[in-house]
């Protein structure tokens, strides 16, 4: 007997192909075979220096041996080991459940990055440009370029380059710009670790004369940061230090085996010419008269330019390969109008709000001079809204050389949040062809999709996406266009979960997990950003947004089955529950205004809620029982049982607490909003607090903070706020995303439904019929005829906080739950609409492999397809009234053997499955 059980979709630390330098890298595979219930009872694992030898099942490195079990992920090399810059090439089989062996996986590879600080022969070479850049409100300094010329001896076997930059950096060989990254080496607190990227320059290089380029920029080492120009703090920019440096060195190894080394160091030739300013919040101007021809070519005349200065390392910064995703392009989008405007202005329309940069074609004089400026929408007037980029001048320049057939340019070292560009400067009225969109985002893989028959809700989902798109740069930023863009910890911690629906965000967040562990404060809370640059001096921690640094490491658990966070931040983790504890003083409950060292008091809550405010002391409990839980969930996936029952414990002791302090005899919440005063210091505070909120409900429920009898009730009054609000919601960034979950999980799925079709303000839909194709900051950010508010204080047109809605969306109304960790089990629950929606679909490619689940309502009849990857195991609720009309491909379930029938309970008939595609049908 044969099986034809094969593995695909080989990585290494999350990634295809990787340069690593985690030294037991992870290793992952996916498996598909036809037929049903098929799954792993063992596998192989063969890694060996050369693909010749793996090809022979010569496994020098490592042979696992026939291991038994089900793992397809998460398993660690555990051969000899492994030196820096070893390739290791690898393949898989799999054994199926009748024991027989498939055939071997394709080969994959990764690459083993410099392990040591010693491996780094190259010095951080800088040219300290700081005194050119003394502006009135903005200082600029341009962008140094440095060179080098090489002879190489003989004909290249291998070649490598090795780079990074402490600001951002673009590298050049030969005149060639190697790489398709954007913004490398990517943010990280430079003063702990910095990251480098590995490129393959085989090809690049040659024997004889070479020439290494690279322009170095500001970025986030040296550049302006966040709002702090806006709020006048002490410090606007240099918050890692004041002269951009670059650390590169090109190993070559020849033919004949011979090495050699070119590292950065004195001798490297520095100068600086057309990127005359370049700052990410600020913009970048550019003079391309000043351009070096063909800098980056052998034969270049450098004598003009002089040799570069050497900075001293920091001993304690840690140097390491770069873990994430880099930014790449997206896509180009292009323009879709060009309208003249008065003064000789010209205003393009992308058609899509987005993250990067524009591509500019330009003919005209020597010495014109093309401004662009960026803005997100349109006054009612038609002009252009710059007002919410607040202390961002989003503004880029290029000054023309006057070649005849044309110039074109696209900065490097800025990006800006846009969907219209205003250009002045043009000598004749441009085309459309002026100007081209660059989409930029980290390049985190797709994972998921979502449709349904309703356009309103499929241009939702569109705009969650395009707001994850955007916003996931190197960190998860807020917002990608005004004088902000930082990891907000709050943000990052509402979305995560929905993130993980639309794209694998696995190698995303094992980067930006470090970054947070980094940002750890001393008193052990996680700043309410990361990385962490203090752009306000007062800025701190705050409840609902510290908890990100165990709400993110559990999420990338359950989503991925990765215990290595677990097993890596534990003990930051401990050190945060240790600070609530104290910080609750053995009480297990922060009554009001419990935070007196944060301010608001309390920290920001329920932040851009509409009405009375939840009381940010009643949700920091709810957020301390929340982690607590899964903090008892993480310990014992690492088996640390007694850690485990200890947080259980706490979890227990919080909820007593939580119902003693917070909730009357009949177990509403209340609270005494006398402690906060006027509400001065809350956004919206002076509507009071109440504890009786949509917010505080949705949240108990979700946290599973309460009793079942309570949580019922809780549930119903819930829906009794709702009904007493018109039928709307009223919740800011920390009640959104639990709301419909909320709703769902106490059998009011038809309110769920009802809130996510309204298209009345404050709702989803509202921002969709105001013209919305991104997820606003407010639900109110702009109204089609009555224009904007807020705009000079706080109003993106692009912040994924509320879109966080995208968690009810498959969870809930595709139905797909995780249920062990990564996928191994899962739930499918379909909620079906009443109105409004008859059809839903949606995949999602888990790391064991893609799931698919859609439902379609026709009259009484609802059918339901479903794909479930080998190896895995799905519960799936069928929605009926009557079990007995359940068929399987046109057929009764009863004697499938594929079928395994559990019971019928509320509504659902509930069916254990395997791998494997699924034709329901029911009659509801
Ligand atoms: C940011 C947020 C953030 C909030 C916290 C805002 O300015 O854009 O998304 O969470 O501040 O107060």
């Amino acid at each position: 007997m044969t099986t034809d059980l094969k593995p695909l979709n080989l990585r290494t630390e999350y990634k295809i192909t990787p340069v690593t330098d985690v030294v037991k890298p992870r290793l992952s595979w996916e498996l598909t075979a036809t037929g049903r219930g098929q799954v792993q009872t063992a596998y192989q694992l063969l890694v060996a220096s050369s693909s010749e030898l793996l090809a022979s099942d010569k496994a020098d490195l490592w042979n696992s041996n026939k291991v038994i079990g089900n793992t397809t992920n998460q398993v660690e090399y555990g051969g000899k080991p492994l030196a820096s810059r070893t390739v290791c090439f690898w393949k898989v089989r799999s054994w199926d459940k009748t024991g027989q062996p498939g055939p071997w996986s394709a080969t994959a590879k990764w690459e083993m990055g410099l392990l040591n600080k010693a491996d780094w022969k190259a010095e951080w070479i800088g040219n300290d440009l700081t005194a050119l850049g003394k502006g009135k409100t903005y200082q600029l300094p341009p962008a140094p370029f440095f060179r080098k010329e090489t002879q190489l001896k003989g004909s290249v076997k291998r070649a490598r380059l090795y780079v990074t930059s402490l600001g951002l950096y673009e590298f050049q060989l030969n005149g060639k710009r190697i790489g398709k990254d954007y913004f490398t080496p990517g943010w990280t607190d430079y003063n702990k670790r910095v990251y480098y990227q590995t490129y393959d320059v085989t090809s690049d290089v040659k024997a004889g004369k070479n020439a290494l380029g690279a322009v170095i920029a500001d970025g986030w080492y040296a550049g302006y940061l966040g709002y702090a120009l806006l709020v006048g703090n002490p410090v606007v920019r240099n918050f890692y230090g004041n002269v951009p440096l670059l650390k590169a060195q090109l190993e070559v190894e020849y033919t004949s085996g011979e090495k050699e080394t070119i590292a950065s160091d004195q001798t490297w030739k520095t100068n600086h010419g057309p990127i005359v300013e370049a700052d990410l919040l600020n913009g970048e101007t550019y003079n391309a008269n000043l351009e070096f021809d063909n800098w980056s070519k052998a034969g270049y005349d450098d004598s003009k330019w002089k040799n570069s200065a050497i900075y001293p390392d920091k001993p304690e910064r840690k140097i390491e390969a770069y873990p994430g995703n880099t930014i790449q392009v997206f896509q180009e989008l292009k323009a879709k109008t060009v309208t003249p405007k008065a003064g000789g202005r010209y205003l393009f329309d992308l058609g899509q709000n987005f993250a990067g940069l524009v591509r500019l074609n330009v003919k005209g004089n020597k010495g014109d001079t093309i401004t662009l400026k960026f803005g997100e929408v349109l006054f009612p007037n038609g002009e252009i809204m710059t007002e919410n980029l607040r202390k961002a001048r989003a503004t880029d320049t290029y000054i023309l050389k006057g070649k005849k057939e044309g110039e074109t340019w696209t900065p490097k070292f800025t990006y800006h949040g846009f969907q219209y560009v205003e250009v002045s400067g043009f000598r004749t009225a441009p085309g459309l062809e002026a100007i081209t969109g660059i989409v930029l985002s980290s390049a985190t893989p797709s994972a998921g999709s979502f449709e349904t028959d309703n356009k309103l809700i499929n241009k939702l989902y569109e705009n969650i996406v395009w707001t994850q798109r955007s916003n996931y740069f190197d960190v998860p930023t807020d917002c990608p266009q005004r004088d902000e863009r930082l990891g907000w910890t709050g943000d990052a911690q509402a979305y995560i979960q929905s993130a993980t629906f639309n794209n694998d965000i696995s190698a995303f967040f094992t980067k930006w997990l470090v970054d947070l562990n980094d940002a750890q404060r001393a008193d052990h809370t996680y700043p309410i950003y990361a990385p962490a640059p203090n752009v306000r001096k007062t800025d701190t921690y705050s409840p609902g947004w510290s908890e990100a640094g165990i709400i993110c490491p559990y999420t990338i658990y359950k989503t991925y089955g990765d215990t290595k966070v677990i097993r890596e931040f534990w003990p930051n983790m401990v050190a945060y529950l240790k600070f609530m504890e104290a910080k609750s003083k053995g009480e297990y409950v922060y009554k009001e205004a419990s935070f007196e060292d944060i301010s608001p008091k309390g920290g920001f809550g329920d932040w851009l809620s509409v009405g009375k405010k939840t009381p940010p002391d009643l949700l920091a409990t709810m957020y301390y029982g929340y982690v607590a839980s899964m903090m008892a969930e993480m310990a014992k996936a690492i088996g640390k049982l007694d850690e485990s029952a200890y947080y259980d414990a706490i979890f227990t002791k919080i909820k007593q607490a939580l119902l003693t302090h917070y909730t009357d005899k009949t177990g509403k919440f209340k609270t005494n909003s006398a402690a906060y005063g006027d509400g001065n210091g809350y956004v919206d505070g002076e509507m009071g607090f109440d504890g009786h909120t949509q917010t505080a409900y949705a949240n108990a429920i979700y946290m599973h903070m309460l009793m079942p009898e309570l949580n019922q009730k809780a549930g119903n009054w819930l829906v009794d706020l709702i009904k007493a609000n018109n039928n709307k919601l009223s919740t800011g960034f920390l009640g959104v995303k639990p709301l419909l979950p909320a709703l769902s999980s106490t059998g009011h799925s038809n309110e769920a439904y009802k809130l996510l079709l309204s298209t009345e303000y404050p709702s989803w839909g509202f921002e969709v019929k105001n013209g919305a194709n991104t997820i606003w900051e407010r639900w109110n950010s702009y109204i089609k005829g009555k224009g904007f508010e807020n705009n000079a204080g706080m109003n993106s047109f692009n912040h994924y906080a509320f879109g966080s809605v995208n968690e009810w969306l498959f969870d809930y109304a595709a139905g797909l739950k995780v249920g062990e960790a990564g996928y191994r089990t899962f739930t499918i629950k379909p909620e079906i609409a009443k109105e409004g929606i008859n059809e839903v679909k949606a995949t999602y490619r888990s790391i064991n492999g893609m799931i698919e689940t859609g439902w379609k309502k026709t009259g009484s009849a609802i059918s339901l397809t479903i794909t479930v990857p080998v190896n895995t195991i799905a519960t799936v609720f069928i929605p009926t009234t009557n079990p007995a009309t359940v068929l399987e491909a046109k057929k009764a379930i009863k004697t499938n053997p594929a079928i395994n029938i559990k019971g019928f309970k509320e509504g659902y008939l509930q069916v254990e499955i395997g791998s494997g595609t699924y034709q329901f049908t029911s009659q509801n």
